[in-house]
C-alpha cells in the first residue's frame, strides 16, 4: 500500500470513530425494539408536571397536545360512528372550510345491527378506520352502543338495538376493524345514556342485574374481546355521580373488573369536577366550556377541570401524582398503539372499495316486514308507471342528526337509485309531504305548502301501476337526532293522513320507512307491503333500488321490537318516573325486561318482534338438535339445524337460538338470544348450521353475590325465526357448575 493510500485510510477510520462518538443512543421511549410498557415508563420519567397536565385535556375541539419537546405527537380525534366528520374549527363547532374532507357515509349502526352479520361489522370498522387514518386521525369516536330502551330516544339510530347479545357480537368486530389501522375506536357512551332528554344531568337508578345483564355487555365485549383502546364517558349521572367520573362504572367495573388499559375520554362537556375526574379514572377531558356547561362560544382549555385547577391541587399536595401518572401512561400507551406505531398502514379514502362495503351493509340491513301477494320485488320492465312519493326518497339523509352528521363525498338518494334502475320514463316523483331543514337543538319550520304537496301526490297516484312511498323520520330535532328525544310515536309531517288518502286512490302502495326507530303504523292492515329501511349512507339509493327490484334479496332482521303503541314498551309503561324521569332522577322500572324480554313477560306481542324479517324466497328449517344432553359449566353446547332454501331465489336466513331456564333462582326473561348465524343459500341449497353456545353464556348476574352464575338446571334452547316465533326446541341439562 502506498503512503498516500495509507493516509486516506487512517483519515477515514478516524472519521468513523468521531461519528460513532457523536451518535447518541436512541432514547428508550423512541426505541421500537423495546417493550411498550418500558417505553411508556421512560417517556413518563422525562416529562415535567406541566407537560403531563397538558396531555390530559383538550388543546382544540378535537385534539389533545402531545409533548412537543420529546416529539410525542398530538392525538387527533374525529366523530364517528357513521363516517369520518369534516374538519372543524380549531376552537369551535363551525366547519374549517376544507375542501378535501368529504368522506364515505356508511349505514347507521341500526342498519349494521340489522344485518345480523358480524363479518360486515369487521368490514365496516376496517373501512371507516382506513378513512380516519387517511385523514390523519388517531381516534374515531365510535361505535355507539347504548341500549334501545325506549322508542323515544332521539339517538337510537346511532345505536344497535335492544339486545345485549347481538350488540356484543357486532361491537368487537367493528372495533378490531378500526384498530387494524392504528386508529383507536372509542366505544360510547359509557354508560346508561339511553335518552337525550336531560342527558346532561339525569341520575339513573337501575338495578345491578339490569346494569350487568342489559346495559354493560356491549361495552364489556368491546373492551375484552374487541380490545378497544378508548371508551367515552357519558353525560348522565349514575348513583348521584356523573358517569364520566363515576367510581363504580370506571374504577370498579371498567378498569377494575374488565382490566381496561386504554383511555377514558369524556363526552364533550361531560366533566364537572376536578377531584372526581382526577381520582375516578377520567384520562382525557374534552369539550368543556369555561363555565363547565355544555354550551358556550369558545373553549378555554386552561380552565378545564383537568387543567389549571388540577395542576394547582397537585402542586399543593391536595391530589396525588400517582393518578396523574396513570392517566399519562394510558395516553402514552395510546400513542404507541396509534401515532407512534411506525408500522401502521396509511389508510384509504373515498374509494370504490368503501362504497362497496357501505352498499353491502345497506343491502343486508333492510328488513322486509310485510309482503302480501309478492308486492316486492318490483320487477324491472313489469310496470309503465312507478310513482315514488315521499320526502325521504329525495332528501339527503346523511346530513343532520347531531355529531354523527357526515359531510359526504356522494349520497345517492333512493329516487336517484330508482331512476337509474327503472329509467326516467317509468319513475315519476312527487314529495307528498315536506319538512324543514335540519337544525341542531331546534325545529326549523317547513318551507312547503302541505296541502298542495298532498294534492299533487294524490293526482299522480291515481293511475300509477305501483306506488313506492318513502317516509319515516329524518335527522331533524325531535326525530332521529342528538340532544332531543321524540315527542310522539306517530310519523311526523302529516304522513299518516297522507298514507291513508293515498290508499284511497290507489291500494297498490308499498311503504318504505327510513328511520332509526320504531313508529306507529295505523295504516298497516291496509297496505300490501312494508319495508323498514335505515339511514343507509352514501350508497343508500343503489342499495334500496337493488332490494326493491329483487337484485338483492332482503335479509335484515329487526334489531329492536316495534310495539303497537309506545305505552306498550317496558320503560314507557311505568310513566314519567321511568321515562324520562322527573328531571333529576329516573328509575329503570322495567329492570332486566327490556325489548322482547318485556313483551314476552307481559304476553303482549309487539307489532313486529325483535329478530323479525322476511325474504323473497322461502326457507324450510329442520328440527333443532344438540351434541349432548348434559353439560357442565366449562362446556360448549353445539346445536345443529338444517336450513333449506325451497323458494325461487338465492337468499339468506338468520338462524336464531334463544335460551330459557326452567327453575331460575331469580326471575329471568322467558327467553334470551344466545346464538345466531346468517346463512346464505342458493335456490334448492340446504345446509346444516352449527351454532356453538358456551354454557357460561347461560349465566345470569346474581346481584347479591356480585357474580355471574349458571344454575344446575334444565334449559330450553329454541330455534326461532324471531323473538316471537319459535320453530323447534330441545332441552339440555347443566349438571355441574
Ligand atoms: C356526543 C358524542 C360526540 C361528541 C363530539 C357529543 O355531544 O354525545 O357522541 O362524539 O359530542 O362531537
Amino acid at each position: 500500500m502506498g503512503k498516500k493510500n495509507l493516509t486516506i485510510m487512517v483519515l477515514c477510520l478516524s472519521c468513523i470513530v468521531q461519528v460513532a462518538a457523536q451518535t447518541k443512543p436512541i432514547p428508550v421511549y423512541l426505541d421500537d425494539s423495546q417493550d411498550i410498557e418500558i417505553r411508556i415508563n421512560d417517556a413518563l420519567s422525562r416529562m415535567t408536571l406541566e407537560e403531563k397536565i397538558a396531555m390530559i385535556h383538550a388543546q382544540s375541539n378535537f385534539s389533545t397536545p402531545g409533548v412537543p419537546r420529546l416529539g410525542i405527537p398530538e392525538i387527533m380525534m374525529t366523530d364517528g360512528p357513521h363516517g369520518v366528520n369534516k374538519e372543524l374549527e380549531w376552537n369551535g363547532w363551525g366547519s374549517a372550510g376544507w375542501t378535501n374532507d368529504a368522506s364515505t357515509a356508511f349505514p347507521a349502526m341500526t342498519c349494521l345491527a340489522a344485518t345480523f352479520n358480524p363479518d360486515l361489522a369487521l368490514s365496516y370498522g376496517k373501512a371507516i378506520g382506513e378513512e380516519a387514518r387517511y385523514r390523519k386521525k388517531d381516534m374515531l369516536l365510535g361505535p355507539a352502543l347504548n341500549i334501545y330502551r325506549t322508542p323515544a330516544n332521539g339517538r337510537n339510530f346511532e345505536y344497535m338495538g335492544e339486545d345485549p347479545f347481538l350488540i356484543s357480537k357486532i361491537v368487537p368486530a367493528y372495533v378490531k376493524g378500526v384498530q387494524e389501522n392504528g386508529v383507536a375506536a372509542c366505544i360510547k357512551h359509557f354508560a346508561l345514556n339511553n335518552q337525550e332528554t336531560w342527558r346532561g344531568h339525569i341520575d339513573v337508578d337501575v338495578s345491578d342485574r339490569a346494569l350487568y345483564e342489559i346495559y354493560l355487555p356491549g361495552f364489556k365485549a368491546g373492551v375484552i374481546e374487541g380490545k378497544a383502546w378508548a371508551v367515552m364517558g357519558s353525560y348522565n349521572k349514575y348513583k348521584g355521580q356523573y358517569c364520566t367520573h363515576n367510581k363504580k362504572l370506571i374504577m370498579d367495573i371498567l378498569k377494575g373488573e374488565w382490566g381496561f388499559d386504554g383511555v377514558l375520554v369524556s363526552d364533550w362537556g361531560s366533566t364537572h369536577n376536578t377531584d372526581e375526574a382526577a381520582q375516578n379514572g377520567l384520562d382525557i377531558e374534552m369539550g368543556t366550556f369555561t363555565d363547565g356547561l355544555t354550551t358556550g362560544e369558545k373553549f378555554s382549555f386552561d380552565r378545564y377541570f383537568l387543567a389549571q385547577p388540577y395542576y394547582k391541587k397537585i402542586l399543593s399536595g391536595q391530589l396525588p401524582m400517582s393518578s396523574l401518572d396513570d392517566k399519562v401512561k394510558r395516553i402514552l400507551r395510546l400513542n404507541y398503539r396509534t401515532n407512534m406505531n411506525r408500522n401502521r398502514p396509511f389508510g384509504k379514502f373515498v374509494c370504490d372499495e368503501h362504497s362497496a362495503v357501505a352498499r353491502e351493509i345497506a343491502e343486508q340491513g333492510v328488513v322486509l316486514l310485510k309482503n302480501n301477494n309478492n308486492f316486492f320485488p318490483v320487477i324491472k320492465g313489469k310496470f309503465k308507471k312507478i310513482v315514488v312519493i315521499g320526502e325521504n326518497a329525495s332528501r339527503k339523509l346523511c346530513t343532520g342528526g347531531g355529531s354523527s352528521n357526515v359531510k359526504v363525498s356522494k349520497e345517492i338518494t333512493p329516487l336517484e337509485g330508482l331512476i337509474e334502475k327503472y329509467g326516467k320514463d317509468v319513475v315519476f316523483y312527487t314529495m307528498g309531504y315536506g319538512s324543514g331543514p335540519t337544525s341542531y337543538g331546534m325545529v326549523s319550520s317547513s318551507p312547503y305548502n302541505a296541502d298542495s304537496l298532498k294534492r299533487e301526490a294524490l293526482a299522480l297516484a291515481k293511475d300509477a301501476d305501483v306506488i313506492l312511498y318513502f317516509g319515516g323520520l329524518n335527522k331533524n330535532f325531535n326525530q332521529d337526532c342528538e340532544s332531543g328525544d321524540r315527542l310522539s310515536y306517530d310519523l311526523p309531517f302529516g304522513q299518516n293522513e297522507l298514507i291513508e288518502e293515498l290508499l284511497k286512490v290507489n291500494k297498490n302502495t308499498g311503504i318504505i320507512l327510513i328511520s332509526g326507530n320504531a313508529v306507529a303504523m295505523p295504516w298497516l292492515n291496509k297496505v300490501p307491503a312494508l319495508m323498514q329501511s335505515w339511514y343507509l349512507g352514501s350508497e343508500s339509493g343503489k342499495a334500496m333500488a337493488n332490494v326493491i327490484s329483487g337484485e338483492v334479496n332482503p335479509s335484515g332482521r329487526l334489531p329492536f321490537s316495534i310495539p303497537r303503541r309506545w305505552e306498550d314498551n317496558g320503560a314507557m309503561s311505568f310513566g314519567k318516573i321511568s321515562y324520562p324521569g322527573d328531571s333529576i332522577h329516573e328509575i329503570y322500572k322495567e329492570d332486566i325486561f327490556v325489548g322482547y324480554r318485556w313483551y314476552d313477560m307481559k304476553k303482549k306481542p309487539a307489532l313486529f318482534p325483535f329478530g323479525y324479517g322476511l325474504s323473497y324466497t322461502a326457507f324450510s328449517v329442520g328440527k333443532l338438535s344438540s351434541d349432548k344432553k348434559f353439560y357442565s359449566s366449562n362446556d360448549t353446547i353445539n346445536v345443529y339445524v338444517n336450513v333449506s332454501n325451497i323458494g325461487h331465489m338465492d337468499g339468506a336466513y338468520v338462524v336464531q337460538i334463544y335460551a330459557s331456564q326452567k327453575n331460575p333462582s331469580l326471575p329471568r326473561p322467558v327467553k334470551e338470544l344466545k346464538g345466531f348465524q346468517k346463512v346464505f343459500l342458493k335456490q334448492k341449497e340446504n345446509r346444516i348450521v352449527n351454532i356453538a353456545i358456551p354454557v357460561k353464556d347461560l349465566a345470569y348476574y346474581n346481584d347479591k353475590l356480585h357474580k355471574w352464575i349458571v344454575d344446575c338446571d334444565r334449559f330450553t334452547l329454541s330455534c326461532a325465526s324471531s323473538s316471537a316465533s319459535v320453530l323447534s326446541s330441545i332441552f339440555v341439562n347443566i349438571n355441574n357448575n
